[in-house]
């Protein structure tokens, strides 16, 4: 029997994937490297030792659904593709709603007609909107999301959550991410963001690296000790880890669970710059500009439930987060647009 990662060419997919196989698992990849390479699979390949099967394709084409499912022997599916950009979601509301919306809604069809019905999908801290308290616990209400992005995450929630109600043949588990971070300790696989990055820490180890000049901290007027915005940073490992975790949960027959997958500590923007500068003795010019549009100010997570059901906890602090996404930066200025420096 074997995972069918979607999404498993990109940034935490292939992580899972690496977790997956050193796990004994058999792992089957449905991506349609719009926003990945080809290229991280055989880094995932070179690490387990192992092999991965890929289909290039889309989670919307049942063709391709219905092909892997009549090939390959698959026990659940940890669903990862989508679009993710939070700013493009506001330009292009149509093509999120129809890539993550639609393109759930055609996996989870081709699953139920070949009779698997279990089911990893990898949601988001957003979904609390401004949460309601601090730490987020997964009590805490959902709330209003500031971006289509947002709002895919918490209305394919929805529908997951009916359709598990609806039969409860299914096992739906909604992992709640808050910020990943980090890269493979091997410095050969991590984070690989079109043109400028959004995200804090690519944008610092492009900084570290030379391709911008400074960093723009959005905003030090926030209620918080430095003024900056406080996240809930998690290395791409542990978090990866976590899916591991959850799949054994599934095996257990889980019904419906949801998870948040955080460390339960918060970091400020000038934290981040402060560890990212000691782990790795580079110094990280910074300006401070306006805040952005729909930022919060804190947001970090209360993550004891995974650890009491799944036995999960994030195991990796915040010099390593920072030291292991440097080194993948470091040795993959263009990340995978090259192949692997040597030295
Ligand atoms: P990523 O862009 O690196 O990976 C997503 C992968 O899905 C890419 O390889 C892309 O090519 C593929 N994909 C997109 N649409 C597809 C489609 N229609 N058919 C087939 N493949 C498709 O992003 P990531 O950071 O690895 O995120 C993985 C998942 O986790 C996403 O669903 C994302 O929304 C969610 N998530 C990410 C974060 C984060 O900060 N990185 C936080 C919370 C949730
Ligand atoms: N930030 C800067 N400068 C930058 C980039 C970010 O100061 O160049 C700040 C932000 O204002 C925020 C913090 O760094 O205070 C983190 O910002 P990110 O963009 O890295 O992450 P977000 O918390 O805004 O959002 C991310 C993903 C969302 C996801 C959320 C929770 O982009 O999709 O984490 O998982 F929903």
């Amino acid at each position: 029997m074997a995972i069918l990662v979607t999404g498993g060419a990109g940034y935490i997919g292939s992580h899972t994937c690496v977790e997956l196989l050193e796990a004994g698992k058999e792992v089957v990849v449905l991506d349609n490297l719009s926003n990945s390479s080809e290229k991280s699979l055989e880094r995932v390949e070179k690490i387990t030792g192992k092999k991965v099967t890929f289909y290039k394709g889309d989670i919307l084409d049942r063709d391709i659904l219905n092909k892997i499912f009549e090939k390959e022997q698959i026990e659940c599916c940890i669903h990862f593709a989508g679009l993710k950009a939070v700013g493009e979601s506001v330009a292009k509301p149509w093509e999120y709603y129809e890539n993550n919306i639609a393109g759930t809604l055609t996996l989870v069809d081709v699953m139920r007609q070949n009779d698997c019905k279990n089911i990893i999908f990898s949601s988001s801290a957003t979904v609390y909107g401004d949460p309601a308290q601090i730490p987020i616990t997964e009590e805490c209400p959902k709330g209003q999301c500031t971006n289509p992005y947002g709002w895919t995450k918490s209305m394919l929630e929805q529908i997951l959550s009916d359709m598990q109600k609806a039969d409860p043949e299914w096992n739906v588990i909604l992992l709640r991410y808050f910020n990943p971070i980090g890269a493979h300790q091997s410095g050969t696989m991590g984070e690989n963001p079109n043109g400028i990055p959004n995200n804090l820490m690519p944008y610092i180890t492009q900084v570290a690296v030379g391709k911008l000049k400074e960093l723009g901290v959005f905003g030090d007027d926030y209620d918080t000790p430095d003024g900056t915005g406080v996240r809930d940073y998690i290395h791409v490992v542990g978090l990866a880890v976590g899916h591991v975790k959850a799949l054994k949960k599934i095996e257990e027959k889980a019904g419906l669970c949801i998870y948040n997958l955080g460390t339960g500590h918060g970091y400020s923007v000038l934290d981040i710059v402060k560890n990212f500068e000691a782990a790795n003795d580079i110094e990280i010019p910074y300006v401070i500009k306006e805040r952005r549009p729909g930022d919060i100010a804190t947001c970090y997570c209360d993550p004891s439930k995974a650890e009491r059901e799944l036995g999960w906890k994030a195991q990796y602090g915040i010099r390593e987060m920072c030291a292991d996404s440097w080194r993948w930066q470091k040795n993959n200025p263009n990340g995978y647009e090259e192949d692997l420096k040597t030295k």
